[in-house]
């Protein structure tokens, strides 16, 4: 499942505040928090699926763009808000690139890392669908 969900931004005349909570405003407990940042211009990241795990990510500063296919389809979102959220579930392929120089990606994660659950060619990914 690939879902862009807005979330709720609790705002006043000091400012914004974004609040995320795991079974509520993402639907899994949240066992891990990574986030990307100072990207190489032109670069790509990801390339990769996962097995099992589910994430949420959400650019809080800057933008970036993500390619997400199911290998029925592809589809390519902007993440360009910090209340703008995608929702990666398993068995998708993801292609992460035109990252602004000042783009933070933060991604909320289901499991602790874990090397094995990567699906590292697009070959493999293809054959593991078709499970
Ligand atoms: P990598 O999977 O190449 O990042 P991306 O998906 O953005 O292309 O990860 C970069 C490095 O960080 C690699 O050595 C693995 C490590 N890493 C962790 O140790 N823990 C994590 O939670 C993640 C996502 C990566």
């Amino acid at each position: 499942m690939i879902e862009l969900i807005d979330l709720k931004v609790h705002g006043d005349f000091r400012g914004s505040l974004v609040s995320i909570e795991a079974m509520k405003s993402v639907p899994f407990d949240i066992k891990r928090v990574y986030y990307i940042f100072g990207n190489t211009e032109d670069v790509k990241r990801g390339c990769h699926a996962h097995r099992e795990l589910k994430q949420f990510a959400i650019c809080v500063s800057g933008s970036c763009k993500m390619m997400l296919d199911n290998g029925r389809e592809k589809r390519t979102f902007e993440l360009n808000h910090p209340s703008k959220g995608l929702l990666i579930t398993s068995l998708v392929w993801r292609e992460m690139f035109d990252f602004t120089p000042d783009c933070v990606l933060l991604v909320l994660a289901n499991t602790q890392y874990d090397e094995n659950d990567y699906i590292r060619t697009y070959e493999l990914f293809l054959k593991e669908i078709e499970k």
